[in-house]
């Protein structure tokens, strides 16, 4: 009996899918790839389009020119004025598009609103478009391709590949992504279903969300609403990892969509927010300048 009440005052603790240990394996093989370019004379170059000075785009920016200076490419940010004209924002997008010293592209999202009337991801063109947002990279998500050496988009290809960092498989399990937005819940699910998951796309208007959440294997959250998530979207029985794609500022904080420390009690594991998904997805498009850069010297 006394043992019986011991065993029921025992709290979980999740295991934390930290991005560090995977990042600073890649780094490696980048800084490797970076090297045998530029010994075949091509300095990997990457362009970052911002338009203002949204200060989390700054923040997001310097990561990735962090990374980016880490692995020995080169990094150069192209800031525009906020009331910038859509046929100068063009002109801008299009010079890199022509400068064959650049390799990799993105335009850092959001612009202004005036702006919209561009057709935003179709503006860098497909072989430097490292976002892989353009309609020619995102293609072959549809057509079923699971090859990971594609332009594909970022955040998706960072969440699969932290679950495989960790020895997570994902073919045959059951999937729940909470969130379908065009940059991570729509792709992903294309990645994950050519990857043999099968996959549940929720989002804000799914009847009786903790249904999903409760059977899952995985549950990626990405719906954008700080700590969202909390214990009782998880059934412990089911021993559930968590992906938290989240980046919300709260109280000047950032955190995730999960709330990570109450979820630990019932769940077996949690990507952190710091430290997560977002240096994988860094790490991603530093990738794809990489293997971007890579096909352009072999034309
Ligand atoms: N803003 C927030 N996330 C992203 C991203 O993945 N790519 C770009 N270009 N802008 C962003």
């Amino acid at each position: 009996m006394a043992w019986g009440i011991y065993i029921n005052c025992i709290i979980m603790t999740a295991r934390i899918l930290s991005a560090k240990p995977c990042v600073e394996e890649v780094k490696l093989e980048l800084k490797k790839r970076c090297e045998s370019l530029k010994a075949r004379g091509c300095h990997p170059a990457m362009s970052v389009v911002l338009v203002g000075d949204n200060p989390a785009s700054l923040s997001y920016i310097r990561n990735k020119k962090k990374l980016c200076e880490e692995i020995g490419a080169k990094f150069t940010l192209h800031q525009l004025l906020p009331g910038i004209s859509p046929d100068d924002f063009l002109k801008v997008v299009q010079g890199l598009n022509n400068d064959p010293g650049t390799h990799g592209i993105i335009i850092q999202l959001p612009v202004t609103d005036h702006l919209a009337v561009l057709d935003l991801p179709q503006l860098v063109i497909p072989s430097k478009d490292i976002d892989g947002f353009h309609g020619e990279n995102t293609r072959k998500l549809f057509e079923g391709s699971t090859d990971m050496k594609l332009l594909l988009p970022c955040t998706p290809k960072g969440v699969v590949n932290l679950l495989k960092y960790y020895g997570y498989p994902v073919e045959g399990k059951n999937i729940v992504i909470v969130g379908r937005s065009l940059i991570v819940g729509k792709p992903l699910s294309l990645l994950l279903t050519n990857l043999n998951a099968t996959v549940t796309l929720t989002h804000s208007k799914t009847k009786d969300l903790k249904h999903f959440t409760r059977n899952a294997d995985i549950v990626v959250a990405a719906i954008g609403k700080a700590h969202f998530l909390d214990k009782t979207f998880f059934d412990s029985a089911k021993k559930t990892v968590v992906i938290d794609v989240g980046m919300n500022s709260q109280n000047g904080k950032l955190v995730g969509d999960v709330h990570t420390q109450d979820v630990s009690e019932v769940v077996s594991a949690v990507s952190p927010v710091p430290g997560g998904v977002g240096p994988m997805t860094v790490l991603s498009l530093i990738e794809n300048l990489i293997t971007a850069a890579e096909k352009q010297i072999k034309g």
